[in-house]
């Protein structure tokens, strides 16, 4: 087991106010002090296309690096159109390729979705896992976290109520020992 344990953070959203953030930092909030979150930004990274394969593209090496040199990966992400949004996929894709160079082939990865309505956008989280099982990913398994009426889980002042505060803790303490920090 590594000293400390670097954990690459997506957020499937590009909004500034977005719903999915304030879980994700809460999330990295409680992860213990040997467990270092770093951000993977995807708002500037390219539409993927297969031409761009072999040639250096900074946004791409970047997110490829990060998620490399990653013991694990923590998505936290909404729903989009019964899928997950296409900036999450677009990431997925670029860190997939070229051939043979992906990223993503025995990487730790958990997955956790937010939405208002009332399934959590539970069919991003679980299309997510399906990208990640083709991609050979070692998935977090359970516990599954998709919170449905989530605006509902946040104080006016945007924090996590106490309440989902208790139940996202149960997800860190798994996803903890899960990325390879079992504290001992
Ligand atoms: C949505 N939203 C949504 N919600 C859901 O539960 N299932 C869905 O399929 C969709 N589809 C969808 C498409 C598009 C284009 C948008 C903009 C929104 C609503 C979505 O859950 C809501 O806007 C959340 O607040 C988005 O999360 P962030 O951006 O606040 O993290």
């Amino acid at each position: 087991m590594s000293a400390s344990t670097n954990v690459a953070l997506i957020i499937g959203s590009l909004r500034e106010a977005s719903i999915n953030r304030k879980f994700a930092e809460f999330i990295v909030s409680q992860l213990p002090d040997n467990v270092t979150a770093t951000e993977v930004h995807i708002a500037d990274l390219p539409l993927y296309n297969q031409d761009y394969d072999d040639q250096a593209i900074d946004s791409y090496e970047r997110v490829r690096q990060q998620l490399k040199s990653a013991e694990a990966v923590l998505i936290v992400t909404p729903e989009h159109n019964r899928t997950m949004p296409a900036a999450l996929k677009n990431v997925i894709d670029i860190a997939s390729r070229p051939y043979k160079e992906s990223v993503w082939e025995g990487k730790k990865v958990a997955v956790v979705t937010a939405s208002p309505g009332t399934y959590g956008g539970r069919v991003s989280g679980l299309d997510v896992r399906k990208s990640m099982q083709m991609l050979s990913a070692q998935m977090m398994i359970s516990p599954e976290v998709y919170l449905g009426h989530a605006t509902d889980s946040l104080n006016e002042d945007g924090s996590v109520s106490e309440r989902t505060q208790k139940f996202l803790q149960k997800f860190v303490d798994e996803f903890v020992v899960f990325a390879g920090n079992t504290g001992a």
